[in-house]
């Protein structure tokens, strides 16, 4: 089913498992988050656009930066999280933070932004230099466009020496290609600025890596997330064996190697609009 002709459906869906799993990742990945946006300058008493906010945690951060003199708009097209992330935000006792259920292509017109910034959004979009160039209108002049995108080709290889974990993260990015996504947008961020009439931005790398029991457990929770999408598709689950000791036999596998794992490394991209 698509919601039209020209959107796929979002892969990832809206369970409530996919939620917790976008909680747990966000934990993990929060701190690269972090030092992106006070790279890029986002500090107190900003207004900030979160594109593709998910069920809040970009906003959450984003809040924490700007404190109670900011406020941050999350714009999100997906009622079930937009839902959970208000009940977030109201749990946190924060008074400064909305969100906005529409697609980006339609983000309505309001008070100019400090900033607009977005994680793991624009890999989903079939055309993210137009989105870009329609989200850097709402950002004031000298403001800052932030985003952080994944770059899964130094994942493919770190793990290319082992097969199981190979041939999970393989099936993960044939999913998510075929799906419409793409997951190596990350350093195309710097053209899509470029595209979008923005400055070249600022560019980092960061890979998480080790050996600890989090990075299977992020492999599989994404594998159970995206089955629908992998029998749709028709493509080889069986090679990965039974689901439900994925993750100990991943782990096992690791522990035997010389190797380190991973998280897929996400490339984070900031730049300051031309002032008029
Ligand atoms: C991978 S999640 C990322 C959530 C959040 N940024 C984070 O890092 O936790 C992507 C989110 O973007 C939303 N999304 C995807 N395409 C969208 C579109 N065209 N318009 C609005 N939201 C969209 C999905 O519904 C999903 O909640």
């Amino acid at each position: 089913m698509t919601t039209s002709d020209s959107i796929p459906q979002y892969a990832l869906g809206s369970t409530d498992a996919e939620h917790e799993r976008l909680i747990w990742q966000a934990e993990r990945f929060a701190p690269l988050t972090e030092r992106l946006f006070r790279e890029a300058g986002i500090g107190p008493g900003q207004r900030v656009l979160d594109i593709g906010s998910g069920v809040g945690d970009v906003a959450l951060l984003a809040a924490r930066l700007v404190g109670s003199s900011g406020e941050v708009v999350g714009i999100e097209r997906d009622a079930r999280s937009i839902a959970r992330a208000q009940a977030r935000v109201t749990d946190a006792g924060l008074h400064n933070v909305s969100f906005v259920q529409c697609d980006l292509s339609q983000i309505p017109d309001s008070k100019s932004f400090d900033a607009a910034v977005g994680r793991f959004i624009l890999m989903w979009l079939p055309d993210p230099v137009s989105v870009l160039r329609s989200v850097s209108r709402l950002v004031r002049p000298g403001g800052v466009l932030a985003f952080q995108e994944p770059y899964w080709a130094p994942l493919l290889s770190l793990l290319a020496p082992l097969p199981l974990w190979s041939a999970a993260a393989s099936l993960i990015y044939k999913t998510f290609q075929l799906s419409g996504a793409d997951p190596d947008l990350g350093p195309a961020l710097y053209q899509a600025f470029q595209e979008a009439g923005l400055p070249g931005p600022a560019m980092r790398l960061e890979m998480p890596m080790g050996k600890g029991p989090g990075f299977a457990q992020w492999f599989y929770d994404i594998l159970c997330t995206l089955r629908p999408q992998i029998l749709k598709f028709n493509l080889p689950i069986g090679p990965l064996g039974d689901l439900d000791t994925l993750v100990e036999r991943l782990q096992v596998e690791g522990r035997f190697s010389d190797s380190v794992v991973c998280f897929p490394p996400p490339v984070g991209a900031w730049a300051r609009k031309h002032a008029d």
